[in-house]
């Protein structure tokens, strides 16, 4: 069901709700152009400084998918006062702000009220040139799909939830989860492609298909060239599947073409809900290396996962 109204139309929206992108752009001149996003949640780890930094990388994260800069940003916080000690806030303060910081962007405020459980995230605003906007409407037949983090965040954190995942495999996810995606968003930018989302709640498939039906092209991914987080498999094979990603996959199904030896457990991988997941770039042929060396420079592992296609519009077959 559609919650939202459509966008009002005015002469300097430059990407609204119509195309589920990953922020909101607005022009204010010919040279700048404003993003603007907000993103909070509930602890994903327990570990308050770690979470912290987990929901501003998650959120800045928005406005780097849309190839921008981040500016400035604004603290919403929930916390249960009188329950949970204040020095937990604090905590998860700090690790929000060493993440701004790394970011070069500036904390201007923000609000919190009395809530049930915590909560943390930002309001982020940014810039960019209205010409260099990398909205995720824009792929391309012939354009390859690199994606630059590793999937499985949702079935490890449920794992870590069930107490199955050692201290190491842990580590990794939490890494994973808090590294910023500014460097691929400045590499893409130099390099010139031609769409880009983020991966997060709707998991890879389901950005996936917001960029197959915003650009009205097909995409065929490879299961097999798809990053996982080490233990992915195993967990989810045990069970370890939230019911996010659950969701995900029985509305995504419809769309989607599995061959026949993709199994269940992979098709819910593939709609795994994450948090903080890494950028899903659409790059013409002939720049794919050069993106794929200059990541490298940065010590990021661009995956080719799959291509663009004419043919099964706004759907993706997956092999
Ligand atoms: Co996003
Ligand atoms: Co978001
Ligand atoms: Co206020």
């Amino acid at each position: 069901m559609r919650l939202l109204p459509p966008s009002i139309p005015d002469k300097n929206l430059l990407v609204g709700l119509d195309t589920s992108d990953d922020a909101g752009v607005y022009r204010l001149t010919d040279e700048i152009a404003l993003i603007q996003t907000v993103d909070f949640f509930t602890p994903v780890v327990d570990d308050p400084y770690l979470f912290g930094q987990i929901a501003a990388a998650n959120a800045l994260s928005d406005v780097y998918a849309m190839g921008g800069k981040p500016l400035t940003v604004l603290n919403l916080v929930t916390f249960p006062t009188g329950k949970l000690d204040l020095s937990i806030l604090a905590r998860i303060l700090e690790g929000g702000a060493s993440k701004i910081q790394e970011a070069g962007a500036v904390l201007l405020g923000g609000h919190s009220i009395q809530d049930e459980e915590p909560k943390y995230g930002l309001s982020v605003t940014g810039v960019i040139h209205p010409d260099k906007i990398i909205a995720n409407s824009g792929a391309k037949p012939g354009d390859y799909l690199v994606l630059t983090k590793p999937i499985g965040v949702g079935v490890v954190t449920t794992a870590i939830k069930r107490g199955l995942a050692s201290a190491e495999i842990i580590d990794q996810a939490i890494q994973v989860m808090a590294s910023l995606n500014a460097a691929s968003s400045e590499v893409m930018q130099e390099v010139g492609v031609n769409a880009c989302t983020d991966i997060s709640g709707f998991g890879l498939l389901g950005h996936a298909m917001e960029m197959a039906k915003g650009s009205g092209v097909g995409l065929k991914l490879r299961f097999e060239r798809i990053p996982l987080l080490t233990g992915t498999k195993e967990f989810a094979a045990q069970g370890a599947i939230c019911g996010g990603s659950r969701s995900n996959l029985n509305f995504l199904a419809p769309d989607v073409d599995f061959a026949s030896n993709i199994s269940e457990i992979e098709q819910l991988i593939m709609a795994d809900a994450i948090t903080s997941g890494g950028l899903l770039i659409s790059v013409p042929g002939e720049r794919l290396d050069d993106l794929i060396q200059r990541l490298k420079e940065k010590d990021i592992q661009g995956a080719v996962i799959g291509n663009v296609i004419a043919e099964s519009k706004g759907r993706i077959i997956v092999e």
